[in-house]
């Protein structure tokens, strides 16, 4: 990386789906240097040689790796975590130390130090809608969620879908009171549902297990098999593309005094759809980009969650941001519609996955 006077960002998991986004569009503005920080960088190969770029392959929990690349950083932006629900049940203490233990050090450096720490939590942090516990139905679940007003409802000890949500409320609990207390500058993202190219993984191709929704609808679709329906398919989300999820990054950047100490929603409330509606939208789209006949049977299943993801798995029913404050202090505005998104990260999937799964078989 070439001495500039450009701000310094430490990206931490810039090899990854987020991660890999952003970075493109930080080296592309030219108003940043960064030092980048990942074990795999298969996604960012074309970014490598960015004279403005500096990839550190090191393990993002490494503190002594870490410590002298934050120091010589003046914002750090973390992405690390383990947000896949698959691991939730499976491996509870690994997501709960990855999500809140390891990060502490990163929360006393940067408070020490002075850095901007934008740390990456989860729209899970509101759990289920408070509807949805009182057996109100979903007449009352539609309310707007808000960052600073909307109580956080999760589930008992034993149902460990929630070790996610509760490890990254405690980290963004930690940051609010490092901040409180200790002067810490930082900006906390909750992301709703980001969806694009190069998200997650299909199974037996780069990763084992469970991915999230779209990866497994793109197993199952690629594959010829039928999709999965958890429970019926009921529970909503909000599906949000990645370029609109990169601009909100860079419009906390380009308005640091609007974003300090503040949390935000960052996810597009138009694009709500059931998980059942997603599974025929995704199978209408498939059929249109392969070119399939409308005869060409694709199936749809229902499997209970936890024969899927294994006991102890609740699930949110439904989360819909309030973006008002992004919005407002920001100038943000989500731009991409459900189809165009959809359409997009699927293509995205049948140009990186088409000829690896005939390799795979
Ligand atoms: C996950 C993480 O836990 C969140 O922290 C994160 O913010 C979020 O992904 C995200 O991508 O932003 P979740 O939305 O529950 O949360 O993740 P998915 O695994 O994609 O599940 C979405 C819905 O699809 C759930 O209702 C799930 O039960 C359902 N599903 C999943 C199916 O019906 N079939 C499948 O094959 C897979």
């Amino acid at each position: 990386m070439r001495v500039e006077h450009n701000p310094v960002i430490c990206l931490l998991g810039c090899g990854g789906f987020i991660g890999s986004h952003l970075l493109c569009r930080l080296l592309a503005g030219g108003a940043y240097s960064v030092i980048g920080v990942d074990i795999a960088s298969d996604r960012i190969q074309h970014l490598l040689d960015h004279p403005h770029f500096e990839f550190v392959c090191a393990d993002v929990y490494d503190t002594a790796a870490l410590e002298p690349l934050i120091a010589k950083s003046s914002i750090v932006i973390s992405l690390v975590a383990l947000c896949n629900p698959w691991l939730y049940t499976t491996r509870p203490v690994e997501v709960i130390e990855i999500n809140y233990l390891h990060p502490l050090n990163l929360i006393r450096q940067c408070s020490a130090q002075g850095q901007w720490l934008i740390q990456f939590s989860t729209s899970e942090v509101y759990g289920k809608t408070v509807a949805a516990v009182a057996g109100l139905g979903d007449d009352a679940s539609h309310q707007l969620l808000d960052e600073d007003t909307t109580p956080f409802v999760l589930g008992p000890l034993a149902a460990q879908r929630w070790c996610y949500a509760a490890a990254k409320q405690l980290l963004e609990r930690t940051i609010y009171a490092w901040g409180f207390e200790r002067n810490l500058r930082y900006t906390i993202v909750r992301p709703f549902n980001f969806i694009g190219p190069r998200m997650d993984y299909i199974p037996g191709v780069d990763g084992e297990g469970i991915p999230r929704v779209m990866a497994c609808f793109m197993e199952a679709l690629m594959k010829g098999q039928p999709l999965k329906l958890v429970d019926g398919g009921e529970s909503r989300r909000v599906f949000t593309y990645i370029d609109d999820a990169v601009d909100a990054v860079c419009a906390m950047l380009a308005h640091p005094v609007q974003a300090r100490n503040q949390v935000f929603n960052i996810g597009n409330p138009a694009n709500e759809v059931s998980i059942a509606q997603l599974a025929q939208r995704m199978i209408d789209i498939y059929r249109r980009l392969r070119m399939l006949p409308p005869h060409h049977e694709i199936a749809i299943t229902k499997i209970d969650g936890c024969q899927l993801y294994g006991e102890g798995y609740e699930d949110s029913d439904r989360r819909i941001p309030s973006i008002a404050k992004a919005q407002r202090l920001l100038q943000w505005q989500p731009r991409v519609g459900l189809e165009d998104a959809l359409e997009k990260t699927m293509q995205g999937y049948i140009d990186y996955y088409t000829t690896r799964l005939e390799q795979a078989v």
